[in-house]
């Protein structure tokens, strides 16, 4: 009997297993966002998540392990301050660079002498990473620099024609709790820097550590740094605020363009969980323009920030429906 979803969709972790161990690759769900696994020992099956994604082979991956230990050869060294981050935040929404251990390859890491781990918190993908025994490679699961997916459709929509129903799996873990990837500590560096905003704040590192952390210095220390990333197909503009918001969208839409506002500052949980979905919707919807509505600088609010932020970095796009002006 086919699945209803092209073959791709399942629930079985068996069944994932079965598919890493033969060098597939699975979309795993984790409380941030999906990613796209391999099994972190197989080259080969490395190879395919960079050419799946369409990502360039110097975006170093992050490992998902079960847990984080010296003897696993994974990473040369487990600091005092990765021990505390871990113990805290562990399984959860945080991944740490760290000296890299002898069983990490090159493909992983695009050379680099460090290694970005993280343990997540998903009793399916938990479940999974137990009884592979080892470790595994996962990007988030879209196109590069497009929206990252938050269900396993959203993994659908983007690589359905990419992915082998034969050999790869959409492990479907339902909706993702948090909804923005993992906050990065770069803990190779002194200070720690701060790669990537998420749901655990700068503050919740600093008090952790008890002791100041910098925000990332150098070019693109990590790929979801780059100016443009998260970007949906529609125009995104952001406003400070809502009255600015409506005055955005009323001057698009006198133009003749279709017009969206997105704002759910009221709930920034909620509003986390919903924002790459909402991304998506714009473009379902078939807008030319949605105008964000900025929410605060606080909390869970950085991270949204910046996702936004990247989102409108690319500028005006070709409108959604090149025929509606003509
Ligand atoms: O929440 C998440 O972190 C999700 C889920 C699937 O775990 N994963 C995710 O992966 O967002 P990805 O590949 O989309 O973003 C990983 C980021 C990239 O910006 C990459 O450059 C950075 O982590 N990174 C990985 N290893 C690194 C390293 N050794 N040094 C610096 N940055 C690193
Ligand atoms: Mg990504």
């Amino acid at each position: 009997m086919p699945f209803p979803t092209d073959g791709l969709i399942s629930t079985n972790v068996d069944l994932a297993l079965d598919r890493l161990r033969h060098g597939g690759l699975v979309a795993i769900p984790t409380e941030t966002v999906y990613g796209l696994a391999a099994d972190a020992e197989q080259p080969a099956a490395i190879g395919r998540v960079y050419a799946v994604k369409g990502r360039p082979s110097d975006h170093p991956l992050i490992l998902h392990l079960a847990r984080l230990d010296v003897s696993d050869r994974w990473v040369a060294d487990v600091p005092v301050s990765a021990r505390r981050l871990g113990d805290a935040c562990w399984p959860g929404p945080l991944t740490l660079v760290l000296p890299r251990g002898p069983r990490v390859s090159d493909g992983i890491t695009g050379g680099r002498d460090t290694v970005g781990v993280r343990i997540p918190s998903h009793p399916l993908t938990l479940d999974l990473l137990g009884r592979l025994g080892g470790g595994l490679v996962a990007p988030s699961a879209n196109r590069f620099g497009k929206v990252s997916p938050t269900t396993a459709r959203h993994v659908l929509e983007d690589l359905a024609g990419r992915l082998d129903p034969e050999r790869d799996l959409i492990l479907d873990g339902g909706p993702c709790r948090i909804g923005v990837e993992s906050t990065i500590v770069d803990l190779s560096v002194e200070p720690p820097q701060i790669l990537r905003a998420g749901a655990i704040s700068k503050d919740d590192i600093e008090r952790l550590l008890a002791g100041p952390v910098a925000g990332a210095t150098g070019p693109s220390r990590a790929s979801g740094m780059l100016m443009s990333h998260y970007a949906p197909d529609c125009t995104v503009l952001l406003a400070d605020d809502p009255i600015e918001a409506e005055a955005l969208a009323a001057m698009h839409r006198a133009g003749g363009e279709r017009v969206g506002v997105l704002d759910r500052n009221d709930d920034l949980v909620v509003a986390a969980q919903s924002l790459y979905s909402d991304l998506r919707a714009a473009d379902h919807s078939e807008l030319d323009v949605l105008v964000a509505v900025m929410p605060p600088a606080a909390g869970i609010g950085h991270a949204l920030r910046d996702r936004l932020m990247k989102a409108a970095a690319q500028g005006p796009r070709r409108p959604n429906r090149p025929n509606r002006a003509g």
